[in-house]
This record gives C-alpha cells, sequence and structure tokens, in this order.
C-alpha cells in the first residue's frame, strides 16, 4: 500500500463503497430508475477529477502518525477525501450553471447534457446532502464527529459566501471595471477556493489525528495564502491553459469576472489599453474576448505572471519553514510541490 497508484485504486475502492452505501440508503425507497440517476450523476460529477483534494487527506494524516496507516485509518481517511470531492462536485456543479460554463473536466459541464439541464441544480443539492449521510455513517461514534460536521459547516458557509461575491462582483464591475483591486480579488479567491481546497484536507487530517483546529490557526493561515495562489492560478489557467489540459474552456471574459488577469491589466494598462478593456471585457462575443486577450499578450502578462509565482513560492517556503512541527511542515510542503507550477 505504500506506491501512489496502489493508494489511487485503494481510493477509487472506497469511491464505489460510498457509492453502494448511498445508492441503498434506507432513509429513501429507492426504485430502479432513482438509484440508477443517483449512480450515473455521481459517476459523472465526483470521481472524475484530478482528485488532489480527496488524496490529500490520506496523504496529510500519513504525514501526521509517521508511520503505515492501519486498515480502519486508510478507510476514514480516504472517506473523508471523498467528502471534500462530494463537496467539490457540488460546487462545481452549479458554478458551471452560474458561470454558463461549457466544459470541465474534458466532458460537457452536467447541466449542459440534454436530460440534464435545471435537474442539475437539485443534483447539486443531493450531493451536498451526501456529505453529512457519509459522515453519520462512518463518525457517528468517534470523538470527533461534531467537529468534523462543525468543519464542513463552516467551509461550505465560507464557499458559498465566495461565491456570492465572485458572482455580485461582476455588478459592481458593470458599472465600472476601474473598481477591480487585488484585494477584493483576494477576499473572493480566500473565500470561494482556499477553505475548501487546501484548509478543510489538512484539518480532516488533523481532527482524524485528534488534535483541536484551534490550535492550528498558524497553519490555517498559511493554507488559505496558498489557496488564494491556487486560485491565481486558476485565473490564469483560465485564459493561458490548454483547454486539453485543464479539461475546461475557460469563461472568466466573458463573464466580466474579476480575475487577476483582468486586475493585473487594469493596473498595467495605459489610457488607450484601458478604454479597450471597458469596451471588451465581460461580452460574450469571440471578437471582443480575442481582443482582450491579445491585450494580455501584449502587456506581457504571461511573464508577471511567472513572476508572481516565484515570489509567492518563496514566500511559503518560508512560513512553511517557521513553524515548529516538522510533520506539519511536511504537509504543508507537500501540498505546496503539489501546485507550484501546476499546469491543470
Ligand atoms: C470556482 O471558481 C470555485 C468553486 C467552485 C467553489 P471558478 O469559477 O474560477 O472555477 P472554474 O474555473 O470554473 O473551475
Ligand atoms: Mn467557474
Ligand atoms: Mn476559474
Amino acid at each position: 500500500m505504500s506506491s501512489s497508484i496502489d493508494m489511487k485504486s485503494k481510493f477509487m475502492q472506497v469511491y464505489e463503497t460510498l457509492k453502494f452505501e448511498l445508492t441503498h440508503d434506507p432513509s429513501f425507497e429507492f426504485d430502479h430508475d432513482s438509484r440508477q440517476w443517483v449512480d450515473q450523476m455521481l459517476d459523472y460529477n465526483v470521481p472524475r477529477g484530478k482528485l488532489n483534494r480527496g488524496l490529500s487527506v490520506v496523504d496529510s494524516y500519513k504525514l501526521l502518525k509517521g508511520e503505515e496507516l492501519t486498515q480502519e485509518e486508510t478507510f476514514l481517511s480516504c472517506t473523508l477525501g471523498w467528502c471534500i470531492e462530494w463537496l467539490q462536485a457540488y460546487f462545481l456543479v452549479l458554478d458551471d450553471i452560474t458561470d454558463e460554463s461549457h466544459t470541465r473536466r474534458g466532458q460537457p459541464c452536467w447541466f449542459r447534457l440534454p436530460k440534464v439541464g435545471m435537474i442539475a441544480v437539485n443534483d447539486g443539492l443531493i450531493l451536498r446532502n451526501h456529505i453529512p449521510r457519509i459522515l453519520k455513517k462512518h463518525f457517528r461514534e468517534k470523538p470527533y464527529y461534531v467537529d468534523l460536521l462543525d468543519l464542513f459547516n463552516e467551509v461550505e458557509f465560507q464557499t458559498a459566501s465566495g461565491q456570492m461575491i465572485d458572482l455580485i462582483t461582476t455588478l459592481a464591475g458593470e458599472k465600472d471595471l476601474s473598481k477591480y483591486s487585488l484585494s477584493i480579488h483576494r477576499r473572493i479567491a480566500q473565500y470561494k477556493t482556499a477553505y475548501y481546497s487546501l484548509y478543510i484536507p489538512v484539518a480532516c487530517a488533523l481532527l482524524m489525528f485528534g488534535e483541536n483546529l484551534d490550535d492550528y490557526v498558524q497553519v490555517k493561515d498559511v493554507l488559505v495564502e496558498m489557496g488564494t495562489y491556487y486560485q491565481v492560478q486558476d485565473d490564469y489557467l483560465d485564459c493561458f491553459g490548454a483547454p486539453e489540459v485543464i479539461g475546461k474552456i475557460g469563461t472568466d471574459i466573458e463573464d466580466l469576472k474579476c480575475s487577476w488577469l483582468v486586475v493585473k491589466a487594469l493596473e498595467l494598462s495605459n489610457e488607450e489599453q484601458k478604454k479597450l478593456l471597458h469596451e471588451n471585457y465581460g461580452r460574450k462575443d469571440p471578437t471582443s474576448v480575442v481582443k482582450v486577450k491579445e491585450l494580455y499578450h501584449t502587456l506581457n502578462l504571461q511573464a508577471v505572471f511567472e513572476d508572481y509565482e516565484n515570489t509567492i513560492h518563496e514566500k511559503l517556503v518560508k512560513s512553511i519553514e517557521a513553524h515548529p512541527s516538522k510533520a506539519v511542515q511536511a504537509v504543508l510542503e507537500s501540498f505546496l510541490g503539489k501546485i507550484y507550477k501546476r499546469q491543470k
């Protein structure tokens, strides 16, 4: 069970177990059609991503423990990992509707399938409800059960609030694009991405290890900083990533999003370039999108991003080194290693 390939297949095995349990939940009388719908909806939306968030619960727990996991510990850490993947699936199904996206993970967005459409809204709710059902089944007797429920509730609230400000900021941007700033971007990234992508996997591992999360505020701060960096990468890849690699087609320019790229572009533009942005940013027509992308190239935003990435990496390495526990340092380093210079 040592190699990561073995761990991934173990992780997938746990997925099948959880899916079976959820499609045989005694609290609902499943019939053939409803069971098949949930089964297909889960297969389409939950396990097709990179699984980084989920697998890092197992990785982090291993690093904290410092020795081989028991079968029970492996199963439970995989299960918590899947709860995070479920949380992500729930947010992505709804995010693709609000962002009017077309593809996700190399396939059409779930709501774009003709048989699905706005049923996807309710599927999002089903995905969200699966999390407490999984936790109840496998963690009810654990001393940290209440803390786990509370953690998932807190992070869901923060993420939904982040999604809200991501969306309502575009209303303000429509009136006046020059309102967009790095501090607004940072706030959106922190709430919509950092807590559910970076903080919750480590927090789950810490709770399972019997720790009190109040003692890990410093770790939380580093992970939130790393999560903000993760969102800057997402914004960069939205424009400059290869769709075949990232599995999605960017929509930030069309959606008038307060992306890191447009904030940087506004900062670096002269009056004429600003005018071009004001006239073309947030428009659906392909010629406007091309004009904005050309400006991004002219302003050399790829190099600006590279600079940012090197600087933030150095800063994060320093804050990790400042942490007193070697095991916690290893957890944070492993995370940073996974995301630094990521292409997808
Ligand atoms: C999504 O942010 C964050 C959540 C789903 C909570 P984005 O809208 O930037 O993510 P992508 O680019 O569609 O994946
Ligand atoms: Mn989106
Ligand atoms: Mn994005």
